[in-house]
Parts: C-alpha cells; structure tokens; sequence
C-alpha cells in the first residue's frame, strides 16, 4: 500500500497544499483534535486528586461519567466547528437544483471545510457556465437546423411548385376555347398549386425568423401577431412596455419562439375570442405572456410544443410557466433574466 492510499485525503504528509496555501489535512485535523481531547482527559486523571479503586466506587463513577462527559462535548464541539461545512456539502449535493443557477454555500473564513465549500462553489461555477455555453451551441445548431429546412423547403418544394405553376398556365392557355370545362379544370388544380406555394413559403418563414435578425424583436412579435389575425381564431392585443432592458440575442429568439408556439396553440386549441399578448419588464426580468380566454384545460398534456418551450426557455436560464382551468382560458408565461 502506498503512503497516500494509506491516508483517507490522499496527502503523503500531514499537511495539504491547495491554492497556494499548505494547511493541515481533514485527517490530521481529526486525528489531532481528538488526541488533544484524550491528553487532557489524561492529564486530568493523572495529575487531579481523583484515582480509580480496583473496585469502582460510586464517587469514582461519578467523576469518570463527569470527565467522559466533558471530553464528548469538548470533542464534538470542536469536530463540529471542523466539519460543519462539509455537512454542509453534502446536504448541498443531494439538493442542489441545477435548473435555478446561483445558489451557493457562504463561505466560512478558514477550516479545511472552507476549502471544500470553496472547491464546491467553484464547481457550480464551472457547471452553470459550461451549461449556459451548452444550452447557446444548442439554441444554435436548433435555428441552424431550421435555417436549413427552410432553404431547402423555399428552394426545392418551391421551385418545383413553381414550375407546376407556369406549366398549368400553359396548358390552360393552350386549351382550345370550344372545351372550357378543361381549361376550368386546370384553373382549379393551378388554384390548388398556388394555395400549396403559399403554404410552403409560410412555413419557411417561421422556420426562419428573418425579420428578428432584421428589424428586433418587437416587429418580429408585430409580425406574429398579424398573421395569428390572419388566421381569424380570436381578437388579438398586443402590449409591449416602453424601455425594456435589452435581451441576448439567444434570449430575444427564445422569446419569439414560445410567443409563436403560445400563439398557434391558441389557434389550433383555445377556440378563444380574446387574446392578449403582452411583454413587459418585472424587475431584473421580462415577461412574455400570453393569455387566452378560450376552452382552456383540467390537465394539459404536454406535446413537442410545449416541451420544445420549457426546454427552450431552461436555455436561457429562463422559466416557462403555463395555466390553464376548463372554461377559464390559458396563460404561457416566460420569465427570462436580463
Ligand atoms: N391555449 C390553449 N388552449 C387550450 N389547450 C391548450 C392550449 N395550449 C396547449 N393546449 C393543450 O396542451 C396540449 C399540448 O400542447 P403542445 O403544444 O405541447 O402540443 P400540440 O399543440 O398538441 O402539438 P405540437 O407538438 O405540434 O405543438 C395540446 O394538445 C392542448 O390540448
Ligand atoms: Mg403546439
């Protein structure tokens, strides 16, 4: 066995160097703390008046329950002032909530504990940082992904599509005039050809929110609020507080993304009549809400919509809440620091 496996903290000596700084090891401090408590209690029997009789007398009990009293108290006081911290720890460690960034322990001025709850803190520190570098690459490589499905849905089905289009236009005009029925025919089916073109260039452009890079985000939320009233399933009202803090880049997209989740949920489910969309400033935070007085529901069963909002809005260090109560309409709130 080799010294340092030898030892429970992996130190060849009794003294540890980290940061810069040597001081004992936890080992040590134990192992020293209740030597110290073990000489006194010795001295004590050794040099006070009391001695022990072959036969324990009821005196001698009393005095010997007296000292192994006091030697547990001085002896747990002092492994405590030691290890409160990494009680601490520990208790931290099954409890911390990595979804709700920035608790961390107080540091205590000096024990090994400090070094520990220093080391802890650090940790969380990296954590939450390579989280938030992680949750960035993956808001990119999402909006990456739909850039590209919406370049090949504009280039490809739209082109084709187009194609379609002139193709029928000719067939119709050469249709000879004595058969209209077929040149009626053709007109519907060049009908149905242009409706499909629309579609195709409506859903590349909500794959591909160009007027947020372009214009920000609240014409990109003007934006979707006119096309919501394009589609007729309820009044919609817009409110967005003056001067709001700028947002990140990330976190103006995640904004537009659940706005534009919120907002198709409220048409394809809510049957609602009055819808209210809102963004304002609550402290050190904004708030996107969207609120509906529609069918609302006892349970809402979260689909790929509404996890693709809560995930999206964890990447942001944000948080997605929704109500929801039969006959009483739907709320989506998102709540992203600033
Ligand atoms: N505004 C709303 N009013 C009433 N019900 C809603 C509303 N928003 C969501 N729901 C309910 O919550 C469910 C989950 O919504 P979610 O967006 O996750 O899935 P979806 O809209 O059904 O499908 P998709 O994954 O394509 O978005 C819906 O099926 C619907 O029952
Ligand atoms: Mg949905």
């Amino acid at each position: 066995m080799t010294p340092s496996s030898a030892r429970p903290n992996g130190c060849c000596t009794p003294f540890c160097e980290a940061g810069g700084v040597r001081e004992l090891s936890l080992y040590w401090k134990v192992c020293l703390t209740n030597g110290a408590v073990f000489v006194v209690g010795a001295l004590a029997l050794a040099l006070s008046p009391a001695r022990v009789s072959e036969q324990v007398l009821a005196s001698e009990a009393v005095v010997l329950t007296a000292g192994l009293v006091l030697m547990l108290v001085v002896n747990g006081a002092l492994l405590r002032l030691s290890l409160a911290p990494v009680d601490r720890v520990i208790r931290a460690m099954a409890t911390v909530d990595l979804a709700h960034p920035g608790a961390r322990l107080e540091q205590p001025s000096s024990g090994p504990g400090a070094r520990l709850v220093e080391g802890w803190n650090d940790l969380l520190d990296r954590i939450e940082a390579e989280r938030a570098a992680g949750g960035a690459r993956a808001l990119a490589a999402q909006e990456a992904e739909r850039h590209r499905i919406a370049q090949e849905l504009h280039d490809e089905v739209g082109q084709s599509l187009t194609v379609v289009l002139l193709g029928l236009k000719r067939a119709e005009d050469q249709v000879p005039p004595d058969l209209p029925e077929i040149a009626e025919g053709l007109a519907l089916v060049r009908e149905s050809a242009r409706a499909g073109l629309d579609d195709v260039r409506r859903v590349a452009r909500r794959l591909r929110p160009g007027v947020l890079e372009d214009l920000g985000l609240h014409s990109a939320l003007a934006a979707l609020a006119s096309d919501f009233a394009a589609l007729d399933r309820g009044h919609l009202t817009r409110t967005t507080s003056p001067g709001l803090p700028p947002l990140s880049s990330d976190a103006e997209l995640v904004v537009y993304r659940v706005a534009q989740e919120a907002l198709t949920n409220v048409a394809r489910h809510a049957a609602a009549r009055e819808v209210a969309l809102s963004l304002t400033r609550v402290g050190e935070t904004v708030v996107l809400e969207v609120r509906d007085d529609g069918r609302g529901v006892a349970e809402l069963r979260p689909g790929s919509g509404v996890l693709g909002m809560r995930e999206r809005a964890s990447l942001v260090g944000g948080e997605l809440t929704i109500e929801s109560a039969p006959g009483q309409g739907t709320t989506v709130r998102l709540v992203v620091p600033t």
